[in-house]
């Protein structure tokens, strides 16, 4: 663990950084450079402390989320910035499933937000589609479903063998999730919520959604709602993403939506997202995971941990910073200032340099 403040006067954010495994170590470090650079310029501190928790540490002595880790991140952090987990080395990469499905049960980090934003027109793969036409906000119920490893086995390895994985639905976290997604439609000005299920063949958990998506729908008559079938919703998204301002769905339909939207607005490698309980310590991630095909090689795009930097400091009430790194991808994705992933010849710290300039200045000079 590294424990470097940087307090420019008045309490600093507290940042537990997490980079993890494969390219979580490589885009983190610039995501945190960027973020620096935006800290001084608007002289409003924050505070870095690295943990090491990932495939090594767990090779080395067994520990993948140590005692008393969750309370310590609860309470002495602000939020957590979180890179990627996953190794082959690591079989069912147990540690993964320890650290972050952990943290995101423990923490109740119900909501899984998953912004698909289009900022450049050429990365879209949709046919004469602009970034007016692709910004939609993903919502995946997080700590409930198929996730929750609620399952066995009977007469493993036999040629009998039956598998069992159930899909868990609470009341409670099915109508937290559903209010959430109004809740932001209506903050943020936005004027229509999808709510997307399997009701016609999962007739009892996604039965659970229908009556609370009627009950709640009915508070916010100045919100046009609607619902959808995910595989029809797959369909629509990418016949005509238009029609979509706010969509909420399960943890597993919602992991694959989100992969869908993250493609159209131009890959993994550019795609945000937070693990959020409003008002407590969340969790900020790109999409993307280790990616040990490409681990090593100095090519891993960074934007996306930026991205989710912006993320987390706008849950930190910190719009303006938020806003000038976003800028600085943009910025970035105008001049093709970019990692092959997006078609560029730049390497890792490349781009982390220079959007850290751009952040330290507001503008790359
Ligand atoms: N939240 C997480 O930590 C998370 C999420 C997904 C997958 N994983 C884990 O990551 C490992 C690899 O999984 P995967 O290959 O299915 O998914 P992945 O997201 O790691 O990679 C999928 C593809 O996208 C590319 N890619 C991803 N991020 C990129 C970036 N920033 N820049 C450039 N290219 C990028 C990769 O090179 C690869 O071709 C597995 O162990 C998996 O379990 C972890």
């Amino acid at each position: 663990m590294t424990n470097t403040p940087m307090r420019n006067g008045g309490p600093a954010a507290r940042i537990a950084v997490i980079p993890g495994d494969g390219i979580g170590r490589e885009v983190t470090p610039e995501a945190v450079k960027v973020l620096r650079a935006v800290a001084v310029r608007g002289k409003r501190p924050l505070e870095f402390v690295e943990f090491d928790w990932g495939a090594d540490r767990y090779l080395r002595d067994g520990i993948s989320l140590p005692d008393g880790a969750v309370e310590m991140l609860r309470d002495e952090f602000d939020a957590i910035l979180f890179g990627a987990l996953g190794d082959p080395r690591v079989p069912g990469n147990q540690h993964a499933a320890d650290i972050l499905l952990g943290l995101r049960f423990k923490l109740d980090l119900y909501v899984n937000a998953r912004p698909v934003e289009l900022l450049q027109d050429r990365l879209t793969p949709l046919r004469d589609r602009t970034s007016n036409d692709v910004r939609i906000m993903v919502f995946r119920e997080n700590t409930e479903g198929l996730y929750v490893g609620v399952g066995g086995f009977f007469k493993k390895g036999t040629a009998d063998e039956i598998a069992v994985q159930e899909d868990v639905n609470s009341r409670k976290g099915v109508e937290l999730i559903i209010r959430y997604a109004f809740e932001y439609a209506r903050a943020n000005g936005l004027k229509r919520v999808c709510m997307s299920d399997k009701s016609n063949a999962m007739t009892f958990a996604h039965d659970l959604w229908q009556r609370v998506f009627k009950e709640v729908r009915g508070e916010y008559g100045d919100i046009e709602s609607r619902h959808l079938y995910i595989d029809t919703l797959a369909m629509e998204i990418v016949r005509d993403p238009r029609q979509f301002d706010v969509i909420v769905t399960c943890n597993l339909f919602g992991d694959i939506i989100s992969d869908l939207g993250a493609q159209l607005a131009g890959g993994l490698g550019l795609a945000p997202s937070g693990n959020i309980h409003p008002g407590k310590t969340s969790l900020f991630e790109p999409v993307h995971g280790s990616a040990p095909n490409i681990a090593g090689k100095g090519i891993a795009n960074p934007l996306g941990s930026v991205l989710t930097s912006a993320m987390m400091l706008e849950h930190l009430g910190r719009k303006g910073e938020a806003k000038v790194l976003r800028e600085g991808v943009r910025s970035a994705l105008k001049e093709n200032f970019v990692t092959p992933d997006l078609g560029g010849s730049k390497g890792t710290v490349e781009v982390g340099d220079w959007l850290a300039e751009f952040a330290a200045r507001g503008v790359r000079t």
